[in-house]
């Protein structure tokens, strides 16, 4: 029998995907696509043409800029959304339940790592959700204010996923290179239990 499942596996590489895909986004709007820097981008070239916009303008062609890229947030938001839901399926399979179970016979290194993946999980489930009422906001009644005060949550908790990837990324490649020889090729063809 194989140590990870092949779903398992699947669900794995496609949400580390959807994951990077969503941080990806997010460096997007904070560097190349910030409505801030664009907008005094554009404000500078219209002048140079003589053209003037307003601030409120140039905000505005800023965002219609950034709105197509942005867009790729809220579906890979909704593709976080489900792998999570499988995630939860998941869990009744030996390879979901598999970091799970007789944590009393770990080391205390692996402990800490199986509790860093139970702590990220709800991570992603409040961003999952928090992200889901943010986008239909409008429809479920919530107010501008209250919705304003979501966004800085959710943007508050994205710290945490930024903290976490890059800290398992580098975890899983030094115990490959040490102790646990094979760990990143058993997410890629299954292992042996
Ligand atoms: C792209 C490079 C990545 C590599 C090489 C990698 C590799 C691995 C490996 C080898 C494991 C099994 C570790 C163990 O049994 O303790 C694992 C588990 C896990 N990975 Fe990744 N991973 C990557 C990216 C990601 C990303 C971006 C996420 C997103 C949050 C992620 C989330 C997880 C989670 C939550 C588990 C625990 C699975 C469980 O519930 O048993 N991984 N990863
Ligand atoms: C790993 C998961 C996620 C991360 C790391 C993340 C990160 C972020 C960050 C940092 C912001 C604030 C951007 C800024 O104002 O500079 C944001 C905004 C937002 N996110 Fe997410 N997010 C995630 C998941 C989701 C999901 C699942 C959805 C729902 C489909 C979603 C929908 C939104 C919406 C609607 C906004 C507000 C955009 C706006 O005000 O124009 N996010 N997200």
């Amino acid at each position: 029998m194989k140590k990870w499942r092949l779903d398992f596996r699947i669900w794995h590489w496609v949400h580390a995907a959807v994951v990077l895909g969503l941080l990806g986004t997010v460096f997007l709007r904070k560097t190349f696509l910030s409505w801030r820097t664009n907008s005094e981008l554009l404000s500078q070239k219209l002048a140079e043409m003589d053209l003037t916009v307003t601030v409120e303008q140039a905000k505005a062609l800023a965002t219609t800029i950034r709105a197509p890229m942005w867009e790729w947030h809220i579906l890979l938001g909704y593709a976080l959304a489900a792998l999570l839901v499988w995630r939860i399926l998941l869990f009744f399979t030996d390879s979901g339940k598999r970091n799970y179970q007789n944590l009393k016979e770990e080391t205390l290194h692996k402990k800490v790592v199986k509790l860093g993946y139970i702590v990220i999980y709800g991570i992603l489930v409040f961003m999952a959700v928090s992200g889901l009422i943010l986008h239909f906001h409008e429809a479920l009644g919530l107010t501008e204010e209250g919705a304003h005060t979501l966004k800085e949550l959710h943007e508050l908790v994205y710290n945490a996923v930024l903290i976490f990837v890059p800290l398992h990324i580098i975890g899983v490649v030094i115990v490959e290179n040490r102790e646990e020889k094979g760990i990143i090729s058993e997410m890629v063809h299954g292992g042996e239990k």
